[in-house]
């Protein structure tokens, strides 16, 4: 019997239901919208999708701002529509986890509303307070282009309330009992619906304590193992994405002994792929696997490109910060807080090497790959709308204006679909990519579906080969077989001597040995059978 994980080898899609597909044709993604386009995502051939918040919320934060966590948006459907999209994913063996934020609330949730109303209101004590802004000096501001203090007074509380986001995501209060238990009862709400888990929001803040930072405190890992617990005995299948944005020493806790989170985002690899790109030299990378731990067996990292945030560099030194910067972002706009707000493909310029090259380290490095939606076709961004919003603009299906197939044509979408000359939606989409054997659709989803018949590159050791710094090459030495990996990350050819043996290209059919030559930002996967 197969003891691994399903989550260990899954390849996740994230998924904003707003921007996925219209099917009211009111202007907004909807949970109907994405059944209509399960077909298309079993095609891909990707694992689990994660949906972005999809609570009712005044959307200030895209639905990270929840009013309400036991009901759906109404932009998206009704709870009836989710069983249903459960429903039909299972039915494809597809699985869908959800977004879930712990944190904090909106502050329009009825009970920060009640808390403010009523400094006797057994809601008041959900939240945290505070006569003076001086406490928790030492805790760092996260949102430094909005915010000026983790403190926000509130007229009519008469308090200063605490909050790591936005002002109006004000941070539940973890020391009372009742807010513990009241997250635990939300999570049975989700998992007795059928999801398959959750990605945890910005898990190392829920406690506060003075004299740190706040954040990875030590009741923060009891509350997130016992919160697992819970989960485990709900759905011992369910998964725990967490999204821990923290150095590796940090983040290790977050795995506990196996008992906590079952994975967490690797931050600190994501800025160091394109760092290495731009420098052609795979030290970042190589430095950056040195220093990750290793996991308990049944835990696992998850490994990105781009997400729904900006491209943050909190894990990079200032230096390199400004280096990815001045390469990635030459424009202000472009910026945003500690990163780049910026999709995938412009980031590359749209060179097509560049971004098979990402892909190709992406899918055979250590981890569970997980997908942007539209960063599959190449998907173009927005830097003019505010905030996040212009990486996260309608999905682009067809070249058939208005919307792009995103929308019924009378639909007015919530964001401008993209429609310049070279990322808009006559140039790139779903529909004209399908029917390109070479698109990047059609690339991207022979690595996946390769990936996923060697699990080999989920579960085995990493090795580096000794080559020219420009060169990332790496052997995944597994029990039944070992593969190989090498990118050029130059602009120049490069060849490299290969370790002994006779490789069958899985990529290619080509069998090499003894050396092998790569093209500028070229990649090759190869197996040796050990069986
Ligand atoms: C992390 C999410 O990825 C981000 O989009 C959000 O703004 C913050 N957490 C606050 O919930």
């Amino acid at each position: 019997m197969n003891k691994t994980p399903w989550y260990k080898n899954a390849i996740f899609y994230e998924l904003y239901v707003r921007a996925f597909r219209d099917s009211n044709a009111d202007g907004h993604g909807d949970l109907r919208g994405v059944i209509e386009k399960l077909d298309y995502l079993q095609f891909l051939g990707v694992d689990c999708l994660w949906l972005l918040p999809i609570y009712p919320s005044p959307l200030k934060d895209d639905g990270y701002d929840i009013a309400d966590y036991y009901d759906i948006h109404p932009d998206y459907g009704i709870l009836a529509d989710f069983e249903a999209l459960i429903r039909a994913a299972h039915a494809r063996g597809l699985r869908v986890i959800t977004d879930l934020v712990l944190n904090h609330t909106s502050d329009q949730h009825p009970w920060f509303q009640a808390a403010c109303a009523d400094r006797n209101s057994p809601y008041r004590d959900y939240y945290v307070w505070s006569d003076s802004d001086q406490k928790y000096k030492e805790a760092r501001i996260i949102f430094l282009d909005t915010e000026t203090s983790n403190w926000t007074w509130d007229e009519q509380a008469g308090q200063y309330y605490w909050h790591r986001f936005y002002s109006s995501q004000p941070d539940l209060n973890f020391d009372n009992p009742a807010v513990q238990e009241e997250m635990l009862n939300v999570a049975r709400f989700w998992l007795e619906l059928g999801i398959d888990g959750f990605r945890v929001d910005a898990p190392p803040y829920l406690f506060e304590r003075e004299g740190t930072n706040c954040e990875n405190l030590p009741e923060t890992h009891a509350y997130l193992k016992r919160f697992r617990a819970f989960v485990a005995q709900i759905n011992p299948q369910a998964v725990l994405l967490s999204e821990a944005n923290q150095w590796p020493e940090d983040v290790r806790p977050y795995f506990g002994e196996g008992d906590e989170m079952h994975m967490n985002f690797h931050f600190p690899l994501m800025p160091r792929l394109y760092q290495a790109l731009a420098q052609a030299d795979r030290t970042p990378i190589v430095e950056v696997m040195r220093r990750t731990p290793p996991l308990p067996a049944n835990c696992q990292w998850a490994t990105f490109l781009r997400c729904h945030d900006e491209l943050t560099l909190e894990m990079v030194s200032p230096e390199v910060r400004q280096f990815l910067w001045e390469t990635y972002a030459p424009e202000p706009r472009m910026r945003l807080n500690l990163g780049i707000r910026r999709r995938l493909a412009p980031l590359m310029n749209n060179d097509h090497r560049k971004i098979e090259l990402l892909y190709s380290l992406l899918f055979s490095l250590p981890g569970a790959p997980t997908l942007y939606y539209g960063d599959e076709i190449g998907m173009g961004d927005n830097i003019w709308l505010p905030d996040r919003e212009g990486v996260r603009t309608p999905m682009q299906w067809v070249a058939e204006p208005p919307h792009g197939g995103f929308a019924p044509p009378e639909a007015q979408p919530y964001a401008p679909v993209i429609n310049d000359p070279v990322s808009g939606y006559a140039q790139v989409n779903v529909a004209s990519q399908m029917d390109d054997p070479n698109s990047l659709l059609h690339t991207v989803r022979r690595m996946i579906v390769l990936r996923k018949a060697h699990p080999t590159f989920g579960e085995a050791d990493l090795t580096w080969l000794e080559t020219p710094k420009a060169v990332a090459a790496f052997l995944r030495p597994g029990p039944e077989e070992t593969l190989l990996a090498v990118h050029n990350l130059s602009a120049h050819p490069q060849t490299i001597p290969l370790p002994t043996g006779r490789f069958t290209g899985l990529l290619d059919e080509r069998i090499v040995q003894g050396h092998l030559t790569l093209p500028p930002y070229g990649y090759w996967w190869g197996r040796i059978s050990t069986t």
